[in-house]
């Protein structure tokens, strides 16, 4: 469906030119003086430039045109030359109508120039417990994804493991000490890997900070770590036997950890999968001449002209020949094109990584690992922190597990919600951890991405405000009414929208003709904060609404009947929202 503005626009539009003044000045916005008007339109202060008259001449003008359009209520000049507009109740009972009839979209087209974008986010490292570091990037890339589905792209998640380089040579010498007789420390070893790990998850959750805190005391210790590591990268079979064990036992984990977070990935690929790029890459980079020996590291210059602070070149191998975190990223891009062939890629990563990106990317560009159809996209997220405005920590002043993020809030949910009901233990469990999700997702999602923010469990968990458990409480609202109305045994032959009755309703039902422009937006700008606001806004129309209207006790049944699908489609709205924000709500709360 055509969006509202842009269906009003038309009209003004046609306006405009019947009185021989030019379309570009007929753009209609939002009011900003909502007590005034619905929808305003400044073009005749501009025009009145153009045409050497007083704006109010062609605001009256225009005005006079609009006069008996039934789109609108009224359509008045204001001066010094403003137009106002208020929508007609009939016409907007119809646009509603329409979105309603497409019941799964409500009136939000897909594209007709679908992409295929693939989305890094995650970005967990092996062995490594998720921290809240992880949260971010995990919330946001989730909600991007959807949102480019439901607008009718082809969305490709990736993981992008951190599975490679010093952490394994650490786990590796770790395990050596603890286990020499494993058969993988075995030199001629070649055999098969064994279905069997020789470790558990928390066993390797507790070697690796070991062997991280052993190699910064000794030495000799460090030397066995990076002898390891090059061993395994230089095709050690036992090593390599070791590193899949590594890698499913933590996939595994992971996976759980992503799946209580309402997360998935389409591709589980990892730092090691683009290790086999690298050799070709690099020669070609040497080939075509971009990339040269400086201070016996090889590098390929990525400033350009314009730039207004010093871009350092792209590092692509060490003097010793190893190669880094910028090479792998680049060794991506080779397979993600080569595989894919998307039309962009997105990071989502924190943005004190923007810098880096802005290397790669360009190093990217100008070998031509990808051409000109292809963009690279860098959606930087600043940091979560604690009250105190530094990043969070436990209250012992430690890293904060992911895990134990979760279950501190899915606890204080489960006390609020045992406190409202009596529900049985297992309900309210499950409706804790729903609402629980939305407290942390909406928290976060509702900031733009690229700012700092600060995890404040109380406001988060809070039914009242812009927070998540105030959204799904305006659902449950909805349900229940909805439920209680169909448990009268109502049975409207031709129940549908009317037009307003009252301010209350018309304000929703305003709101509610937003959805389509609210995602196209979102998407647009990848900004789920968008989504977001607008649902505070359809929430807080709804539940003014429900506050001065009697539904339920409405006597006239079709006027009830017209309630309902209103009720029934703002319900469809905000579940589709917070779908694509990656939570759900609960029957009730
Ligand atoms: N593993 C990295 C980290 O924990 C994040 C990876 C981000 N994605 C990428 N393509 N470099 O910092």
């Amino acid at each position: 469906m055509k969006k509202m503005l842009d269906l009003i626009t038309e009209e003004v539009t046609k306006a405009f030119t019947a009185c021989g003044y030019d379309e570009k000045y007929a753009k209609v916005t939002l009011s900003n003086r909502p007590d005034l008007c619905e929808y305003q339109c400044n073009g005749a202060m501009a025009a009145a430039k153009e045409y050497k008259k007083a704006p109010f001449m062609i605001a009256d003008a225009v005005a006079e045109q609009l006069k008996d359009d039934p789109m609108f209520a009224s359509a008045e000049s204001v001066k010094p030359g403003f137009l106002n507009f208020k929508l007609d109740e009939g016409y907007l009972a119809g646009y509603l109508r329409e979105m309603q009839a497409d019941t799964e979209r409500f009136g939000c087209d897909k594209t007709d120039a679908p992409k295929k974008i693939m989305i890094d986010y995650g970005g967990p490292n092996v062995a490594k417990p998720l921290h809240v570091g992880h949260l971010r990037s995990a919330i946001i890339g989730e909600s991007i994804k959807r949102i480019g589905r439901f607008m009718g792209h082809e969305m490709i998640g990736d993981v992008h493991l951190g599975d490679w380089g010093l952490q394994m040579g650490l786990i590796i010498t770790e395990l050596k000490v603890r286990k020499p007789d494993l058969v993988y420390f075995d030199e001629s070893y070649t055999g098969e890997y064994p279905a069997e790990p020789p470790f558990t998850i928390s066993e390797l959750e507790e070697i690796y900070p070991t062997a991280s805190g052993k190699s910064k005391e000794d030495a000799v210790y460090k030397e066995a770590a990076m002898q390891a590591t090059y061993e395994l990268q230089h095709g050690r079979k036992g090593y390599q036997a070791l590193l899949s064990h590594i890698l499913n036992v933590s996939v595994t984990d992971l996976k759980k950890n992503y799946a209580n977070l309402n997360v998935s990935f389409d591709l589980w690929k990892g730092e090691s999968d683009a290790q086999p790029y690298i050799p070709d890459m690099v020669q070609k980079m040497k080939d075509d001449g971009y990339a040269y020996i400086s201070e016996g590291a090889l590098v390929v210059d990525v400033k350009e002209d314009t730039d207004t602070k010093e871009i350092p070149p792209c590092m692509i191998l060490k003097s010793d020949g190893a190669s880094l975190y910028n090479t792998t990223d680049l060794a991506t891009i080779v397979w993600r094109m080569k595989d894919y062939h998307p039309d962009e890629i997105i990071y989502v990563v924190d943005k004190r990584q923007e810098l880096y990106f802005t290397q790669v990317f360009r190093c990217a560009k100008k070998t031509h690992l990808v051409d000109d159809t292809t963009s690279l996209k860098f959606l930087g997220f600043g940091t979560m922190n604690g009250k105190d405005g530094k990043p969070f920590k436990t209250r012992e002043g430690g890293v904060m597990r992911l895990e134990h993020l979760v279950s501190e809030i899915n606890e204080e949910m489960y006390k609020k919600i045992t406190d409202n009901h009596t529900m049985d233990e297992a309900e309210a469990r499950d409706t804790a951890k729903i609402v629980a999700l939305s407290a942390i997702k909406y928290g976060d999602l509702s900031n733009q991405a690229s700012k700092d923010y600060i995890f404040d469990i109380e406001r988060f968990t809070s039914f009242e405000g812009n927070t998540g458990p105030y959204i799904l409480y305006t659902i449950v609202r909805m349900k229940s009414i909805l439920a209680k109305y169909k448990a009268a045994g109502h049975e409207v032959a031709d129940a549908k929208i009317l037009p307003a009755r009252s301010e209350s309703e018309k304000a929703l039902m305003l709101e509610l003709t937003r959805f389509n422009a609210a995602m196209e937006t979102a998407f647009a700008e990848t900004a789920p904060h968008k989504v977001c606001a607008y649902i505070y806004d359809l929430a807080n129309a709804l539940n003014h609404f429900y506050h001065e209207t009697k539904i339920l006790a409405e006597e006239d049944e079709a006027v009830q009947a017209g309630y309902i699908c209103l009720l029934e489609l703002t319900k469809g709205i905000l579940e589709k929202c917070i779908d694509v924000l990656g939570f759900s709500a609960p029957e009730r709360m």
